[in-house]
C-alpha cells in the first residue's frame, strides 16, 4: 500500500539530504573519489519534496539534473560538503547522508601536476576527513533527526549496526554493494533499513520507488520520536 497517500503529508517539514561521491584533489588535475551515481540521494531528495518537504540537497560532482524544487548546493570535497552540511543541518528536523564521502584525502594538494618519475613505485600520504554523519549527530543545538547509509561488501548488518551505533545514528541504511541490481551507479537498489528497536527489508526495486518508502518510513520514527 501507499505509505505517503496525500501529496503534502510533510509539509513544514525540512530536510537537508547529501548525494553523490567527493572528490579529494591529488594535484590541479588529478582526484581520488568513488562510483556515487548520485541517483539514490537525489531520488529521496525528489520524493522528500514530492510529499510536501522543503529540501537542500548537498551534492557532490554528479551527472543528474537537479530536482526541481530543491534548494541546491554544490561542492567538490568532503571538506566543503561537511561545511555545508552542518550549517543545512541546524536548519534541518531532518538529516540523510546518502553521499558517498571519501575518508581520506591527500595531507597536501600538489600545487602544480605530479611529474612521472624513474621510481615504479609512487607513495601519497592521506589524512582522515571529517565524519560529516557523526558531527551531525553530535550537534548539541538544532540536532536533526538523523539517518545514515552503510555501504557494505561483507557483514553488511553488523558494519551497519556498529555505524548506527559509533556515530550515534537515529537509523541506518544497510546496502549491500556487493550485489547487482544494488548500490553505486544502478537504477535499483535494496536496504535494510535499522533503527535502536528494530529493522526492515526494503527489497530491490527503483531508486525512486525505495526513496518514497524511505521518505515515508523516517518521517513516520521522526514524528514517533517528536510526540515522546
Ligand atoms: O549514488 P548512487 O550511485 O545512487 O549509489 C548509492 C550509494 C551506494 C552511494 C548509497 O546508497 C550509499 O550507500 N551511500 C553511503 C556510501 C558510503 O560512503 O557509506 P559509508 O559506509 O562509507 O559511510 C557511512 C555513513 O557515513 C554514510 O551515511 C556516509 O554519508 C557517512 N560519512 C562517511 C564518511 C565521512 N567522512 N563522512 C560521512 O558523513
Amino acid at each position: 500500500e501507499p505509505l505517503l497517500s496525500s501529496k503534502h503529508v510533510l509539509s513544514g517539514l525540512t530536510f537537508t539530504i547529501t548525494a553523490g561521491p567527493t572528490r579529494e584533489a591529488i594535484d590541479p588535475v588529478r582526484y581520488i573519489s568513488n562510483h556515487s551515481s548520485g541517483k539514490m540521494g537525489y531520488a529521496l531528495a525528489e520524493a522528500a519534496v514530492k510529499a510536501g518537504a522543503k529540501v537542500t540537497l548537498i551534492s557532490g560532482p554528479v551527472q543528474l539534473p537537479a530536482p526541481a524544487g530543491v534548494q541546491m548546493i554544490q561542492v567538490e570535497s568532503a571538506e566543503q560538503m561537511h561545511q555545508a552540511a552542518l550549517t543545512a543541518a541546524a536548519q534541518s528536523a531532518i538529516f540523510i547522508g546518502c553521499a558517498a564521502v571519501a575518508d581520506y584525502r591527500m595531507s597536501e594538494i600538489a600545487t602544480d601536476k605530479l611529474k612521472k618519475g624513474s621510481e615504479s613505485e609512487l607513495q601519497l600520504t592521506l589524512v582522515k576527513n571529517p565524519d560529516i554523519i557523526a558531527a551531525v549527530a553530535g550537534m548539541n543545538k538544532n540536532r536533526p533527526f538523523t539517518v545514515g547509509f552503510a555501504a557494505e561488501t561483507r557483514n553488511v548488518l553488523d558494519y551497519a549496526r556498529q555505524k548506527l551505533l559509533n556515530k550515534k545514528l537515529d537509523m541506518i541504511c544497510a546496502n549491500d554493494v556487493s550485489k547487482p541490481n544494488s548500490g553505486f551507479n544502478s537504477n535499483q537498489n535494496a536496504i535494510t533499513l535499522i533503527w535502536p528497536l528494530g529493522e526492515l527489508d526494503l527489497p530491490v526495486q527503483p531508486k525512486q520507488q525505495l526513496a518514497e518508502q524511505l521518505i515515508a518510513l523516517i518521517s513516520q520514527h521522526y514524528h514517533a520520536l517528536e510526540k515522546k
